[in-house]
């Protein structure tokens, strides 16, 4: 049985995480411009003046808005690893070119707000950065890829976040379905699958939120949640053969014991964190238990029958999601010894599965058993969007990077994608996460690599950018050409 002959196979990466070339091309700033690098114990960072014009850092979140008063601001003696990154901008035909020898059908990218609105609406389109894009989408066409994009993953302009403050403010709406409309309209004839909102719940509160920032975080998901939905019935209005995908964080979590307790605190999260979001793009609505969310963080988002008649003509045509790892949920003490890292949240250690040096558990039978919730609960195409391990690395004496640890993990994770396909789960497609070597979201790394192709760029900005081919490159090579039958 095995994959259909249509499933898609690629690669994804991200404009903010891999293309460099931050204040070239017209490009505006973004928040993770501003940001260091981090390390396996540590997040990375925002640095800014404080409102007394002093320097001042905290954890980098996704939200990207800086403590009000404060103002972004760079500084000579750190080193921001995004600057250059793998500097993308400059190599991306080398690289379509390495993708295209693995034979990839499909490619999964963001394009950068602040390439395309600069300085929003009113700074108007930055013709260089449209051009970019088209460059990229025509070289991918070229070698016969079915690209798959991503309008935005928390790189929206600083400017904006300066002039309005962020998500919270409705105004953000406006800008980005403008944003969209001008992605949809000038790349329809090259790209027909897009996703909105790249693991738009990654801000859902969790049990330790602060109350003032989760009532934040819900605004600005709402925010977020109509302004996807507002850019698919763009879409499709546009054009009838676009597909717009939401795009969720997957979230797979055993309970600790069989404590009912435990086991309804799992069905808890999975709620909030992955349904919360899931439901109302896919179902048009929020989910009945939102009532309980917003009770709980004592919120009432007031929303407006505009928004709901929004939220419904908009529903995505496919649903996206990341899946890495998983975790595990309980309601009974536990000591700082129990928990380990998670991808966002930390979570309890699972004695059953090994970590990778960041401490997230690798769990290849947990990926199925998602694939099935998930299609259960959905009954819409599935695209896995993300997947991958970040491992440190060097090339060899050889010249050569070799990671069994990374074949190992895709190999078995792929041997269980396959499985949940011939079950009969309804997925068309599968792009690993960063196959080029890039900075990492969480920690700001460049040494905690993900790719097949090799990118000589660390941590301290030593290296000269070369790319070359790991072991697994030809190994992922193997797997597309024998439709995942070869692993
Ligand atoms: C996903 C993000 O959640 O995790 C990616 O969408 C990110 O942008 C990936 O890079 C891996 O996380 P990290 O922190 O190792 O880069």
């Amino acid at each position: 049985m095995g994959f259909p002959n249509n499933f898609l196979w690629g690669g994804s990466i991200s404009a903010a995480q891999i293309e460099g070339a931050w204040n070239e091309g017209g490009k505006s700033p973004v928040a993770v411009d501003y940001c260091t690098a981090g390390s396996t114990t540590g997040m990375r960072e925002i640095w800014y003046l404080d409102k007394n014009g002093q320097r001042a850092h905290q954890r980098w979140e996704a939200v990207g808005v800086l403590p009000q008063g404060a103002k972004y601001q760079l500084f000579d003696d750190l080193h921001y690893t995004n600057h250059v990154a793998s500097d993308f901008y400059h190599h991306y035909k080398e690289d379509i070119a390495l993708m295209a020898e693995m034979g990839y059908t499909t490619f999964n990218t963001s394009i950068s707000w602040a390439r395309i609105y600069p300085y929003g609406i009113k700074g108007g389109i930055n013709q260089e950065g449209v051009d970019f894009y088209r460059n990229v989408f025509e070289e991918c066409r070229k070698y016969g890829m079915d690209p798959v994009i991503t309008l935005y993953k928390y790189d929206e302009p600083v400017s904006l976040n300066e002039q309005y403050g962020g998500w919270t403010n409705r105004k953000m709406i406006d800008e980005f379905v403008e944003f969209a409309r001008v992605c949809f309209s000038e790349y329809k004839d090259l790209v027909n699958k897009w996703m909105t909102f790249n693991e738009i719940n990654i801000i859902m509160p969790g049990d330790d939120t602060p109350k003032d920032i989760a009532q934040r975080n819900l605004i600005y998901l709402h925010h977020q949640l109509v302004a996807a939905a507002k850019a698919t019935i763009v879409a499709h209005e546009m054009d009838a053969n676009l597909k717009v995908g939401a795009m969720i964080c997957g979230n797979m979590a055993y309970p600790l014991t069989p404590d009912p307790k435990d086991a309804f605190a799992r069905y808890k999260k999975f709620q909030d964190f992955f349904c919360y979001s899931a439901d109302t793009q896919v179902r048009g609505e929020y989910p009945s238990f939102a009532q309980r969310v917003w009770k709980e963080w004592d919120i009432d988002l007031n929303i407006s029958v505009e928004d709901k008649a929004i939220l419904k003509a908009g529903k995505a045509d496919f649903l996206g999601f990341s899946y890495y790892a998983s975790g595990v949920v309980t309601t009974h003490t536990t000591d700082e010894n129990d928990i380990t890292g998670g991808n966002v949240l930390g979570t309890v250690k699972n004695p059953y599965l090994e970590a990778n040096a960041w401490g997230w558990q690798i769990d290849p039978l947990g990926f199925k058993h998602f694939l099935h919730i998930i299609n259960d609960r959905y009954q819409v195409p599935l695209f896995d969007v993300e997947n991958g391990i970040g491992l440190i690395e060097k090339e060899d004496e050889d010249g050569i990077c070799h990671d069994p640890a990374r074949i190992d993990y895709h190999r078995r994770h792929i041997q269980a994608m396959k499985e949940a396909v011939e079950e009969g789960v309804n997925l068309f497609g599968y792009t690993t996460w960063g196959c080029i070597d890039l900075v990492s979201a969480g920690t700001g790394q460049m040494d905690k690599k993900y790719g097949f192709i090799y990118v000589d760029m660390d941590d301290q900005g030593h290296g000269d950018l070369h790319r070359s081919r790991k072991d697994s490159f030809y190994w992922y090579k193997k797997v597309i050409a024998s439709n995942g039958e070869d692993l």
